[in-house]
């Protein structure tokens, strides 16, 4: 690697979203990994940590950030924060970044917004573009592309800005899912993450309570009918040319996947997932085209609801910036088909550069 000048990796994390501190973590492995024996040869990492304010921080104290020397949410950026500054990124240094590697999970980062704001500084990023992340982020967008190409889905409703306040409006909401959809029901905002804001609803009387909660974080909604399922997921890579990764099976405690189930419990996780090969071919298909469908490319994470009483697979979502934390999928996966994390970030660079 003598002479060969090193890439200068731009690592965004922490961000304006509700999965602000999954985003922390996921950036901390990813720093490990660029700051490897192996790694090191060829890349700088720089670091550029959003606070939760959505005011960023200089490059040294990001880092220090994410090798625990200060707490992520007591900078003294964010002390100072003052409301009505608009110059958001005065002292951000970016002029040496090579390649960017957004790891801003949920919203105002996954969902586009930050691929829009990298777009002018006309470097490459790791990860799909505008539309892809949009889309992706946006289960009411996704869902309808996906059904449009008759991919298998659950079925579902929509709501769209209803007044729930409104007791007409709330009668035809709960007659709407009463008539069309059989208990229980998955209620969730459009856009989130990490299953905030999203209900399981057993009965009649939760139903309210669980459009309400959703429409906290977004006033539009996804009704789904839950089925018994086992969580089947699949990792992507590539650009022209999409790889799937082996598909894993995640098992928990809880009675569904929900925030606490994802970070802080023992789940059990199986890689390959003991699946008939045909099934996990029919998979890895429809993991590629849902990807295509969406412009989906870099990397992501596409997952799969296995129904247990007939075996069908149902198309559950695409994750456009997948979790990198130590406990996370989409690194285990690569592991388990040929890249460790060292291997994996590198590999996500160079598809970045079209190499
Ligand atoms: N239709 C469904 N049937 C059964 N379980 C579901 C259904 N929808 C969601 N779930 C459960 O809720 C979890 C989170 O839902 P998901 O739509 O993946 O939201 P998020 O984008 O927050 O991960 C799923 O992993 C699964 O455990
Ligand atoms: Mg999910």
């Amino acid at each position: 690697m003598i002479g060969v000048k090193k890439k200068c990796i731009g690592l965004i994390f922490g961000g304006l979203s509700n999965e602000h501190e999954i985003s922390i973590s996921s950036a901390k492995t990813v720093f490990q990994a660029f700051n490897s024996e192996i790694n090191k040869q060829r890349f700088t990492v720089k670091a550029f940590y959003i606070n939760k304010d959505g005011d960023w921080l200089d490059s040294d104290s990001s880092e220090k950030i994410l090798i625990g020397v200060i707490e992520n949410n007591k900078t003294i950026k964010q002390e100072i924060f003052n409301p009505e500054k608009i110059n958001f990124l005065e002292g951000i240094e970016f002029q040496n970044v090579d390649v960017w590697f957004p790891l801003l999970h949920g919203f105002n980062g996954e969902d586009g917004s930050i691929h829009g704001l990298l777009r002018f500084t006309k470097k490459p990023l790791v990860g799909c573009g505008i539309i892809g992340s949009a889309i992706g982020m946006d289960k009411i967008l996704m869902k309808t592309i996906f059904s449009n190409l008759n991919l298998p889905q659950v079925n579902y409703l929509v709501f769209q800005n209803e007044d729930l306040k409104c007791k007409e409006v709330k009668n035809k909401l709960v007659n709407e899912i009463l008539k069309k959809l059989n208990f229980p029901v998955f209620v969730k905002p459009s856009n989130s993450g990490s299953s905030l804001g999203i209900s399981k609803v057993i009965n009649e009387s939760e139903i309210l309570p669980a459009l309400e909660k959703a429409q906290e974080i977004d006033p539009r909604i996804l009704v789904e009918e839950g089925l018994e399922v086992r969580e089947i997921e699949c990792g992507i890579i590539g650009n022209s040319k999409l790889l799937t990764s082996e598909i894993g099976e995640v098992k928990y405690e809880s009675d569904w996947y929900d925030y606490d189930s994802k970070y802080y419990s023992n789940n059990k996780i199986t890689i390959p997932a003991e699946i008939d090969p045909k099934i996990i071919k029919e998979i890895k298909e429809i993991a590629i085209q849902s990807c295509r469908a969406l412009n989906i490319f870099g990397f992501a994470r596409v997952d799969f609801f296995l129904e247990k009483s007939s075996n069908k697979i149902l198309l559950n979502e695409v994750n456009t910036i997948p979790g990198f934390t130590k406990n996370s999928m989409f690194p285990m996966l690569w592991k388990a088909s040929g890249l460790n994390i060292e291997q994996l970030v590198a590999k996500l660079v160079d598809i970045s550069l079209d190499l």
